[in-house]
């Protein structure tokens, strides 16, 4: 089975819109989001709808959390808050609710893969897993994790391998079906890459082969700075986009 992941898409619809496309290319039979649908990026209800049109099963990343007010804005420098309180303006009263019954985390069994935004130890308490020590720390629920564990949050691309009681990190390239062998990825960031690559990442797993591709991908990031501007978000929204920063 082919699934197809966006993640940490924040509010930016051609970034989205690139992504999906892609993935209607390569003929996928799931869509899955990790989380953080809005926060940041101008179109909040446009990526809400776009993802609730193609069935995407969406998890509640902590801006999405933040929104809907099941986390404090507290947590957020003051333009991110911003931007929190700017959405929930935005967001039609069926977008709210769409995002008020998003779950932390989806599992396929079968397939041998669960999706995560943050991460399988704390899937509520976003916790970051961009170094080892923070893949080691699941060393200790190694029989509960599925083969392979996909993560957003980060907005990096990250790939840890985990056997006999150690996490190694690895390439996203090595990742395959194996006994005894857990692996947590992170697919970076569809709407606001932070690996000074400034293309969307969007990624595609093949549960046959348990192979994860990771696809970057242009798109038209200039209209997406511009609708920025005129929403009145902070400037440095759409700058970053220009420097995947
Ligand atoms: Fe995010």
């Amino acid at each position: 089975m082919k699934i197809g992941i966006v993640s940490d898409v924040h509010s930016n619809m051609e970034a989205l819109a690139a992504a999906l496309s892609y993935l209607d290319e390569q003929q996928v039979e799931q869509i899955v989001c990790l989380g953080d649908v809005v926060g940041y990026g101008p179109s909040p209800n446009e990526c809400c709808e776009m993802l609730q049109e193609v069935n995407a099963v969406t998890l509640l990343g902590n801006h999405d959390a933040a929104v809907i007010g099941a986390m404090s804005t507290e947590y957020y420098y003051d333009a991110a808050r911003l931007a929190i309180q700017w959405t929930r303006r935005q967001l039609s009263t069926h977008n709210l609710e769409w995002l008020y019954q998003l779950p932390y985390t989806y599992r396929r069994p079968k397939e041998d893969v669960s999706f995560f935004h943050s991460a399988p130890i704390c899937p509520s308490g976003y916790f970051y897993v961009v170094f080892k020590d923070d893949a080691q720390a699941h060393i200790r629920m190694f029989d509960k994790l599925t083969g392979l564990s996909l993560l957003g949050h980060s907005h990096l691309v990250r790939a840890f391998r985990l056997s006999d009681g150690k996490a190694k990190e690895t390439q996203v390239t090595e990742i395959r079906r194996e006994e005894d062998v857990r692996y947590i990825a992170s697919v970076g960031s569809t709407g606001q890459p932070r690996d000074r690559n400034p293309n969307g990442s969007v990624a595609l797993y093949e549960s046959d082969s348990g192979e994860l591709l990771i696809h970057r991908f242009d798109y038209d990031r200039e209209a997406t700075v511009a609708k920025i501007a005129e929403a009145g978000l902070e400037s440095r929204f759409g700058e970053r986009l220009l420097t995947g920063s």
